[in-house]
């Protein structure tokens, strides 16, 4: 099943999880809608046909949900029972850590193996250097930023664009320092709306005519991206101030190569991982090899920003 927000590459991993099964000669089941359609029983066979054609597309096939009734104990009953009734053995759980928490209640529960393949645009999964989508969903930020810069420089304008990250700051940072923006705002580091007004200062003096700031959706400073922009607006009136939210335009599009081998690579091992016996644990890729992590620590664990790139990008900004 793929769960939770969709990510560019899920169809990649789904292709990759049924392949490997027609393979190993295991019979493969499609979830539709996540938890959701678990509980109502909504069940597909799949072969290697149904996956034909589907490396390059994003969005999943077999569709995405954020379920609240699983979480209560009445809906995993219902999903378990549905299961048994379909003769399902185990799941392959795509999605990110609320997809997890999900499975590593259900199998405390009903003691169902589940094996977890980390697919989010966020990139906050502990026990992955990358989840899925990621990689593209950099991609089509630093294309679009690229796009905004040339009215931005027209224009003589400063732009906040606000950027995907519920709460971390993944997106911003590394697509931040891609696109060469000015100041990156991340909920890991409060940098402080003083810090921020210094720095739009100092690049006005230094003869910059347009600035980028990229703004993490889940910091604001305690602001809106639209109050932040007013704030600075008010504060420096030198700046003429505009705002882009990307949105779910960062969820769509084709997958990248890197996502398509990567769901490809952890597709194929989730299946392996089965067969071995292996219960309640993720695949991910550290160092560019396959490891395994216990589904708890994934959700548990912290995978840390990389704080570097902000030294890094104060630096460009000069
Ligand atoms: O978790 C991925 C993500 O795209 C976050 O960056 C964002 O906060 C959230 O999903 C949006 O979810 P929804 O599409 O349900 O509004």
């Amino acid at each position: 099943m793929t769960s939770g927000g969709d990510a560019p590459g899920m169809n990649a991993a789904i292709r990759a999880v049924v392949r490997a099964c027609a393979y190993y000669n295991i019979e493969c089941v499609g979830i539709y809608r996540g938890y959701q359609g678990l509980m109502e029983g909504d069940f597909i066979t799949l072969t290697s046909r149904h996956v034909s054609n589907i490396i390059n597309r994003g969005g999943t096939i077999l569709k995405s949900a954020r379920s609240t009734e699983f979480r209560t104990s009445e809906g995993r009953v219902k999903a378990f029972q549905q299961l048994k009734t379909a003769e399902i053995d185990a799941m392959v759980l795509i999605g990110g850590d609320g997809t997890f928490t999900g499975g590593m209640i259900f199998n405390s529960e009903f003691n169902f193996p589940c094996i977890g393949i980390p697919g989010t645009i966020d990139n906050d999964i502990f026990g992955t250097n990358f989840t899925i989508g990621y990689d593209t969903a950099l991609n089509t930020v630093v294309e679009v930023i690229d796009k905004i810069r040339d009215t931005a420089s027209s224009h003589n304008r400063l732009f906040f664009v606000e950027v995907m990250g519920r709460d971390a700051g993944f997106i911003a940072l590394n697509a931040g320092v891609g696109a060469g923006a000015e100041e990156i705002l991340i909920p890991e580091e409060d940098l402080g709306l003083d810090r921020l007004l210094e720095s739009l200062k100092r690049s006005k003096r230094s003869g910059k005519s347009s600035s980028i700031v990229v703004v993490t959706e889940g910091e604001k400073i305690g602001k809106s991206v639209f109050e932040l922009a007013d704030y600075v607006e008010e504060n420096l009136p030198q700046y003429e101030v505009r705002v882009s939210v990307l949105g779910h335009m960062q969820r769509g599009g084709s997958p990248s190569c890197f996502d398509r081998v990567l769901a490809t690579r952890l597709g194929v091992k989730a299946v392996e991982l089965l067969l071995d016996g292996k219960n309640n644990v993720m695949v991910g890729l550290i160092n560019n090899n396959i490891e395994i992590t216990e589904l708890e620590n994934a959700v548990k664990g912290h995978h840390e920003i990389n704080k570097e790139l902000l030294r890094v990008s104060d630096i460009m900004s000069i």
